[in-house]
């Protein structure tokens, strides 16, 4: 394999000039060794934890890492261009604009869209899923309306459509799983009917790590007459997301799971819906014209984004998503089925560890992380012995504690990878994670 980045070191500030673009894609490196390739872009991974132990970082589900090019986007914005949007007819103004509308536009493409209308920015995924509640549910449900969510849903996408079946009446239902922890469509299927107005599920699972086949769950609810929208926090950082190919409605991303800075998120949504939806949050930025008694709203997308937005978290992941296109997301997908399969290997040879979801021969699409349980041992306890060997994974409910429910736990450990993990990583995790189990069973 070939080892050497992909992503050319963005270039020095000494003109105001962006960051540079990062090199295109080149197709004769997709067998790349992506980890060899990427992880001189990482700083932080290049630290050392306790006792001079190299730090693992198995946790790229709860957030991402951040390339040097990600934040050089930051800095230069802030060294050079730092000033508030759409307002100013002062140069700093138009540049800071440009940047930033600039930012949406790439957002787009990187969903498959090639309308910035329709992309809203929000502070993070769960705003965009409030958002749509908020705003489309509100507007559009009535008593006896059904919404039509997944038990595998990820906590954002249960409570917001809690709280509006509490305002409107609508009513929520939830998809089940098969035994192999993936989406039961036949069960889908049959929860399906004139009554639902939307189907709202995620597309990778952040615990199962399945990947629901949302094309055709959208063909489904279409033919029933409902929306979908896809929850794409755990897909579009791991594998190549078009919008119109899955023919939904609305996806909501988080631009901390993508490499890109926290607070930052987005909803894309077509401009039709966005359009007939009236404005969630009141303020600056969002209107045309404010009288005392009442106002008129902004042109698309602005009607949904009051206040001073996150400028420089929105460039950032502009910068971020430049980053992932420059490495391709089919290559990082296949490297990471590569590192999945390995992960699998070695945890399912440990007795008496269960991993939930499905395994990479049940779904070899399935996605690069693996959330387990070890009969009598506290996913907690595992977390921690394994953190003082420098490995950080993720242990509790993941924000599932529904999906746990429906397994009898109240949490499990999870290690989840990125194109940045090496297969010695993983062979160290597996290794660090047989002593620590045969370490707890001794002394529980
Ligand atoms: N939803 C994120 C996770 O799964 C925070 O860890």
């Amino acid at each position: 394999m070939t080892a050497g980045p992909v992503i050319h070191q963005a270039a020095g500030f000494a003109a105001a000039a962006p960051p540079a673009a990062a090199a295109p894609p080149r197709d004769e490196t997709l067998g790349l060794n992506l980890a060899a390739a990427t992880r001189p872009d990482f700083p932080l991974l290049a630290q050392t934890a306790c006792l001079g132990q190299p730090l693992i970082y198995l946790d790229h589900a709860a957030t991402s890492q951040k390339p040097r090019q990600v934040l050089d986007a930051l800095r230069h914005y802030y060294d050079h261009d730092n000033a508030n949007v759409h307002r100013g007819a002062h140069q700093l103004s138009a540049r800071a604009t440009e940047a930033f509308e600039a930012a949406r536009e790439k957002t787009a493409r990187f969903v498959g869209s090639a309308n910035p209308r329709e992309i809203v920015f929000t502070r993070n995924a769960s705003e965009a899923i409030n958002l749509v509640a908020r705003s489309w549910g509100e507007a559009f449900l009535r008593p006896g309306d059904e919404v039509l969510l997944t038990v595998m849903e990820h906590h954002s996408n249960l409570v917001p459509w809690q709280l509006l079946a509490a305002r409107t009446g609508c009513v929520l239902r939830h998809a089940g799983l098969t035994d192999t922890g993936e989406l039961d469509l036949d069960d889908l299927r049959s929860k399906l009917s004139e009554r639902t107005r939307l189907v709202s599920l995620v597309q990778v699972s952040n615990t199962l790590g399945c990947l629901n086949p949302v094309a055709e769950v959208a063909a489904l609810a279409h033919s029933a007459g409902a929306l979908v929208l896809v929850d794409g926090c755990q897909s579009l950082p791991h594998l190549s997301v078009d919008v119109k190919q899955l023919d939904c409605d609305f996806l909501v991303g988080s631009s901390h799971k993508l490499c890109g800075p926290t607070g930052m998120g987005f909803l894309w949504a077509r401009e039709s819906l966005l359009d007939a939806m009236p404005p969630f949050l009141g303020g600056g930025e969002m209107i045309q014209d404010v009288f005392l008694e009442h106002s008129s709203w902004a042109d698309l997308p602005h009607k949904f984004e009051a206040g001073t937005p996150a400028i420089g978290e929105a460039i950032g992941m502009g910068a971020a998503l430049d980053y992932l296109q420059s490495i391709g997301l089919d290559r990082i997908h296949s490297w990471e089925q590569q590192l999945t399969r390995q992960l699998f290997a070695r945890l399912q040879a440990i007795e008496g560890l269960r991993v939930l979801g499905p395994t990479p021969d049940q779904q070899p699409d399935r996605g690069a992380l693996a959330a387990f349980h070890v009969e009598g041992l506290h996913a907690n306890d595992i977390a921690a012995l394994l953190d003082s060997s420098g490995i950080c994974i993720r242990s509790g409910h993941h924000c599932t504690q529904p999906l746990h429910r429906h397994y009898g736990l109240s949490g499990s450990a999870r290690a989840s990878l990125s194109f940045t993990t090496t297969p010695e990583e993983i062979d160290r995790f597996a290794s660090e994670l047989e002593g620590t189990i045969a370490f707890l069973r001794e002394h529980s």
